[in-house]
């Protein structure tokens, strides 16, 4: 057993000098390890745990609601990517307020009752922006994620920022959520500073983080395994072994077995730090329902259980709320707006059959804590050669996991069945004795035999262990298998028991001469068995098939744990006295069953009481109500306005900066004789940018050659002196000057959108890639030109620290403050959608409309727009002033926009404001509002304060 005498030092100084905080005055725990597993105040812990960014979903009650939905499906951890330039718009600025807030989300997550992975980069790869770098980053000149000293520097100052945070939350100090932190992600490829990375390591050390340190490998290849210059404590690792093709949702790949991976690193635990929860989809791809197929819950069923029989005992699914990369943050090569992924948990954050399979396999790594320790035993024979069975057995209990899967885990046949099983209970030649082992198309089986179940000796079961629980003084159990499907469970007693069948059709048979209780049944609706006498504790077990199990819920509270069959979701229960408070979501009626310790008499369900009545089986049974409808109104009152004055000569750029470097920190320099115009050299880092170039032309200039650098899927327009020379989707392109253009005074306007950033995975300083314009050159003539940019107001310091640096860029409606709530439309013509497009450039829509969604219930709202794909044009959706989405209408493939209530307002007045750039037909398609899920329950959420305009 390893421990962290450092962190136990760094601990007694820390406690020794912090002020009396309610933290402080919590308890502090130890989280250490060994080959096994994570261990808290020395007790074994299965790692289950889902990714969710907290950047991408603005609206703080709202992660409370994420968490909660992790939580109710047997999360026992949530893995965390800080954004740092999310953070920070400058060099020096932090923003730790608002929907920024980690402070608040740190406490959520400690009151939900979930540990945090906690990974602050500083870099992150995850489809964003630079890969989670600030614009301000570009301007470096030494290589990024190396020991360059400006970058050290700068990373360092991110974790100094972000650390002060974390360090409070940790679960070492002060019982906060905090059990692990990464430093850097995948930091496995060609440059490997281990330098660096000791200066990531101490740097987290210095501030104060005394949980265990772990890095992600790409692969498990044992880049940064412990004990190599510069690894952390722990050795972790990704995989994604069905990639992200969506356009092939069938197309699997084999799973892998990780068991290869135990030399790795042979002293801790096995810790894939992410697995394949979705995909991302590309601008243009398939869109997220093909990802959600890709990974679906046969996905699940195959490839986690798979894990788990390797030998990992820590897990974490990415994504698994996924949420929005909303206005400029993005990765352009890699996702649009959306990040659904596809994950267990919608953008919209509805539930599906991919939650209901993490919540039965997260609820068995619960409950089954001899899971924590286990090796890789010898595999079993099975009768039929296309199944195989892998065993994992646990070395004090000798408690056997088997996992029966297809020898070729693509397949999609159905097998079937029996093989010999020996535990400490004795041997079997044939299991199931009765029937067969079922594995039905893409499905594996996770079989628990040899297990003390509470005080009963469960020899072996061919279904799966969902959950058990001691309620009342009965042992319960869920158990399921698929619909139809043989199930054999086989109980060891002193003497013969009674058995009663409550529910359903169970055969039952006594083995006197072993002392077993054999059960078989079918898989169906659950079927209810009593277990009495025979000398030990009662048992009840619920059998389910598959789909029923879903409909179970399990929680721990102060009268001990709880059980309860029904509803959408069950968030929370709290036990006070005979009170049992539930809180949870419905959509449609329906009956709520609870097991609950005999002391429970009451129950509320989301603060109201819910009458009860007790049922022969001695549960709890109450009726829930679903959801109210909801009806969204249209939307119409549209008003319209041009934009674009930048294109005409006389518009007055006084204001905006002169692009006038001729050095740049920026590894790409400039042509010869030009000027820097990178935008980010002038700390425009994100969305649009104008360019105006001031020049005196001879007359004889016939075209003018520009590179324009905007990232996948981007856009420039251009106009000389008011006069629309063409767009171009990025690159080198020559624009001719038709006769007639040139003055004595010329002015060139590019606009130029900026899609963002690349990642910078390879470590080649790829984000650094210049965003704007490069270069111009004319044919005919050589004026000297004299540039002026203008991206988003007030640059690095944000006009808008509230919506904050990826809110908005440059348009001239952003710079007005077209996009707020509250601007003075009413000048602005009166229009309805469809609608033409008058001029090359930008034009915006605008309407209000008022909501008023029943309360106390939860509706996600969607904007959707609709139109021909053939038509060429793009938008930026603000839904009181922030911008919620970019659409692309002949790319796509999203239409429909999530809309997270908090920023929308549930009961109240919204404005939305649509900006459409284009050079053709159509200005904008239908746009409407779209119920993405409602459900009596939800969590309150406040409106996020959203600035109004004000004058500008
Ligand atoms: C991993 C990376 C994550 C994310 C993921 C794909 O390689 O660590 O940040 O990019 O791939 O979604």
């Amino acid at each position: 057993m390893q421990t962290l005498g450092l962190c136990g030092l760094l601990l007694t100084g820390l406690l020794a000098s912090a002020p009396v905080t309610e933290a402080a005055a919590r308890p502090a725990h130890t989280v250490t390890y060994d080959k096994y597993s994570l261990e808290l105040d020395g007790k074994r812990l299965y790692v289950w745990s889902g990714e969710f960014h907290y950047w991408r979903l603005p609206s703080p009650d709202l992660w409370r609601d994420v968490l909660q939905k992790m939580k109710a499906a047997g999360f026992n951890a949530v893995s965390i990517y800080f954004d740092w330039g999310f953070h920070s718009p400058k060099q020096g600025v932090y923003d730790f307020t608002g929907i920024r807030d980690v402070g608040k989300l740190l406490d959520i997550a400690r009151q939900t009752g979930i540990y945090v992975i906690a990974r602050p980069g500083p870099y992150i790869n995850a489809e964003t922006d630079s890969g989670g770098f600030p614009g301000w980053l570009t301007q470096q000149a030494g290589l990024a994620r190396t020991s360059a000293p400006d970058y050290v520097a700068a990373a360092k100052e991110w974790f100094t920022a972000i650390d002060a945070v974390l360090k409070r939350h940790q679960v070492t100090d002060g019982g906060g959520p905090i059990v692990l932190y990464q430093v850097e992600n995948e930091y496995s490829g060609t440059v490997l500073d281990a330098g660096y990375m000791q200066a990531l390591a101490d740097k987290a050390r210095a501030d104060g983080i005394t949980v265990p340190l772990f890095h992600n490998d790409v692969w498990p290849g044992g880049k940064w395994a412990p004990g190599k210059p510069g690894a952390p404590d722990l050795y972790a690792f990704d995989g994604y072994p069905n990639l992200f093709d969506c356009r092939n949702p069938q197309a699997w790949k084999p799973a892998p077995d990780f068991r290869w991976t135990r030399p790795v690193s042979p002293d801790t635990p096995m810790f894939v730090a992410e697995f394949q929860g979705g995909s991302f989809d590309p601008w243009g791809g398939p869109g997220y329902d093909k990802c959600r197929e890709l990974t679906d819950a046969s996905f699940e069923n195959v490839f986690y259980k798979n894990n788990i029989a390797s030998g990992l005992t820590l897990q974490n699914f990415y994504m698994t709320y996924g949420g929005t990369s909303w206005g400029w943050l993005p990765d352009p090569n890699v996702v649009y707006t959306s990040y659904d992924y596809g994950a267990a948990i919608s953008e919209a954050r509805q539930l599906g059959p991919k939650y209901d399979e993490q919540k039965r396999i997260g609820y068995f790594t619960q409950a089954v804590e001899t899971l924590t320790k286990t090796d890789p035993g010898p595999d079993i024979a099975a009768v039929n050669p296309a199944v195989t069975l892998k065993t994992q057995s646990n070395p004090d209990t000798r408690t056997q996991f088997v996992l029966a899967q297809h020898k070729d885990t693509t397949s999609t046949t159905h097998e079937r069945t029996t093989f010999p099983l020996t535990v400490p209970d004795g041997t079997y030649p044939a299991v199931p004795q009765q029937g067969a082992l079922d594995v039905d198309g893409r499905e594996a089986k996770l079989l628990v035999a040899g297990y003390d179940l509470g005080g009963q000796r469960l020899v072996y079961s061919t279904s799966e262990l969902m959950t058990h629980a001691r309620i009342g003084g009965r042992d319960t159990a869920v158990l399921y298998g698929g619909a139809g499907q043989d199930g054999e469970t086989v109980l060891r007693y002193p003497s013969e028991p009674k058995v009663t069948v409550l529910d359903g059709s169970v055969d039952h048979a006594w083995d006197a001469a072993r002392g077993d209780l054999r059960l078989d049944y079918r898989h169906g609706g659950p079927a209810r068995v009593r277990v009495e006498g025979g000398g030990r504790a009662p048992l009840e077990l619920l059998i389910a098939d598959t789909a029923a199990s879903a409909a179970f819920w399990k929680q721990d509270t102060a009268a001990g744990p709880v059980l309860e069959r029904g509803a959408d979701l069950v968030r929370t229960a709290t036990a006070t006295g005979p009170l049992l408070a539930l809180t949870g979501d419905t959509s449609r009626a329906g009956d709520l069953e609870v097991w609950a310790p005999p002391s429970v008499r009451w129950v509320t369900w989301n603060g109201r009481p819910l009458p009860v009545t007790r049922t022969a089986a001695g549960t709890l049974r109450g009726r829930l109500d679903g959801s109210a409808p909801v009806t969204l109104p249209a939307l119409t009152g549209w008003r319209t306005q041009y934009e674009t004055p930048e294109r005409q000569p006389d518009f007055d750029d006084t204001p905006w900066t002169a692009a006038d470097h001729t050095t740049t920190n920026n590894p790409a320099k400039p042509p010869a004789g030009q000027p820097v115009l990178n935008a980010d050299d002038y700390g425009f880092h994100h969305g649009d940018v104008w360019y105006r170039g001031h020049f005196s032309s001879t007359g004889t200039e016939t075209a003018v050659t520009l590179n324009g650098i905007t990232g996948n899927q981007g856009v420039y327009s251009v106009w000389l002196n008011g006069t629309y020379l063409g767009s171009s989707g990025g690159g080198t392109h020559e624009f001719a000057i038709p006769a007639g253009t040139l003055k004595p005074d010329d002015v060139l306007s590019v606009l130029l959108e900026n899609m963002g950033h690349n990642e910078d995975w390879d470590v080649n300083d790829a984000h650094k890639q210049p965003r704007g314009l490069v270069s111009a050159a004319f044919t005919g003539g050589t004026p000297d030109v004299h540039w002026k940019i203008q991206g988003a107001l007030g640059g690095e310091d944000l006009a808008d620290p509230v919506r904050g640096p990826f809110n908005n860029g440059g348009l001239y409606g952003e710079r007005a403050g077209w996009s707020l709530p509250g601007f003075p439309d009413r000048g602005w013509q009166r229009t309805s959608l469809p609608a033409a497009r008058t001029e090359p450039g930008v034009t915006w829509y605008r309407t209000e409309f008022s909501l008023h969604l029943p309360a106390g219930q939860d509706t996600a709202v969607g904007l959707r727009i609709d139109d021909d794909p053939a038509l060429v044009y793009r938008a930026q959706i603000f839904v009181n002033g922030w911008n919620l989405g970019r659409y692309l209408n002949n790319v796509g493939p999203q239409h429909v926009f999530s809309l997270p209530t908090g920023i929308l307002r549930a009961d109240g007045r919204n404005t939305i404001a649509i900006a459409s750039w284009g050079d053709g037909p159509r200005g904008l398609g239908r746009v409407g509002l779209v119920d993405l899920g409602t459900h009596r329950g939800g969590v309150p959420v406040a409106d996020v304060p959203s600035p109004a305009y004000r004058g500008r």
